[in-house]
């Protein structure tokens, strides 16, 4: 129930993979023979299912391994295309890609305003408007935070942006569930990740808005001139056929996968809120975030003890990030707030497609069981 971090592949998704590393193992950017003309026009094909996933053309469709390099090319491409001097409004919650590429920016002689969120994650529009400049290249806000569920008033942000003329990046990797059309958002940039949809890992793509306007971008990855210049690399094609396919599964399935996850998610709430005393949720109501995602804190119980206690039971991530042998509150529940006694006792879950109500039963009496002993030990 570690959904956020990432998903199985679908066997759907593996079944149209498999040929791509066998028989038709052709490179896309082979224009001689039928063997590079066979994997091109697989590419074509997922190429325009992932842009129907969201709205978009699929010439505007550029591959890049992962939404951790999508958002690097964003924030830095538009950036450096600006200019020295260029700024960018970005927000506390950000995934690290935003956000250390932000720093690598800074580092570099550009500047970043990093707006606060309130106490469910969510940015002010008014504050984005505040923080435009002259300079402003770029805004990125993400559309669904990773940790809570947060869903950002991207439209709204938008018509801010649009108003002052700067490009508006949304890092997507978590919202298939949800879904993100590029037009009812406009959004100018949006990051993509295979693995959060039942796609393979190592793939993603970034959307950039060639027309009305046109994004310039700096490429980040300099070679043999592949995806119209802006990034270079021989495409990985088994993956990009799985992406498409992930992401064509995703469309078709949005609205079960959606009511799947909710009814699972809330079933576990109920469990848990019905069982024990001091459950506390973290971010949103659960109608206004992420359908699969809860987030809570158990008074009294610290959240590395909880999963070692339920290791063999569920797979699940705390409020917490371990950098070496220090274990940091997170920053996502830090910037909502949340004092780091309660950011160490916050246990992330995060239900998908492939998630059963035995399961949620399972869990909960685990967690409910743990958490009691938990407490008990400590009272002793
Ligand atoms: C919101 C968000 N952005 C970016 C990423 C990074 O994606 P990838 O693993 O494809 O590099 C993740 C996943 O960890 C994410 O949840």
């Amino acid at each position: 129930m570690d959904c956020h971090s990432t998903t199985p592949v679908d066997p759907r998704v593996l079944e149209v993979m498999l040929p791509y590393f066998t028989e038709r193992f052709g490179n896309a950017a082979s224009r001689s023979h039928a063997f590079g003309w066979e994997a091109e026009d697989a590419v074509e094909g997922a190429r325009g299912e992932v842009a129907a996933l969201i709205g978009a053309r699929a010439k505007d469709i550029v591959f890049t391994s992962g939404a951790t390099e999508s958002d690097n090319l964003a924030v830095k491409g538009v950036l450096e295309a600006r200019g020295p001097g260029a700024h960018v409004v970005t927000q506390r919650t950000e995934h690290k890609a935003v956000l250390d590429a932000c720093k690598h920016l800074e580092r570099a002689g550009f500047a970043v305003t990093y707006l606060p969120v309130d106490a469910r994650g969510i940015v002010d529009p008014d504050d984005v408007e505040r923080a435009i400049t002259d300079r402003t290249a770029l805004i990125s806000v993400m559309h669904v935070n990773n940790e809570v569920g947060a869903i950002q008033p991207i439209a709204e942000i938008a018509r801010v942006a649009k108003a002052r003329g700067v490009p508006l990046h949304t890092d997507a990797a978590q919202s298939a569930v949800i879904g993100l059309d590029v037009e009812a958002a406009g959004v100018d940039l949006v990051s993509l990740s295979a693995h959060k949809l039942y796609g393979p890992k190592g793939v993603g793509a970034l959307w950039v808005r060639r027309r009305s306007p046109r994004v310039a971008l700096v490429a980040q990855m300099d070679g043999g001139g592949h995806e119209r210049g802006r990034r270079s690399g021989t495409l990985n094609v088994p993956g990009i056929v799985g992406f498409g396919e992930a992401a064509r599964l995703a469309r078709e399935a949005r609205a079960a996968d959606a009511a799947h996850a909710r009814a699972l998610r809330d079933a576990l709430r109920t469990r848990l809120e019905g069982a024990l005393d001091g459950v506390h949720l973290n971010g949103p109501e659960p109608d206004d975030r992420h359908p699969g995602n809860l987030n809570v804190s158990f008074d009294g119980v610290d959240a590395e003890a909880l999963m070692l206690a339920l290791r063999d039971v569920v797979a699940v991530s705390s409020g917490a990030a371990c950098t070496s042998a220090s274990v940091e509150p997170s920053y996502v529940l830090r910037a909502m707030g949340i004092d780091d006694r309660r950011a160490h006792r916050s246990i992330r879950f995060g239900v998908g497609r492939f998630n059963t109500r035995d399961e949620v039963e399972r869990v909960a009496r685990a967690v409910v069981d743990q958490v009691a002993r938990l407490r008990a030990v400590a009272h002793r």
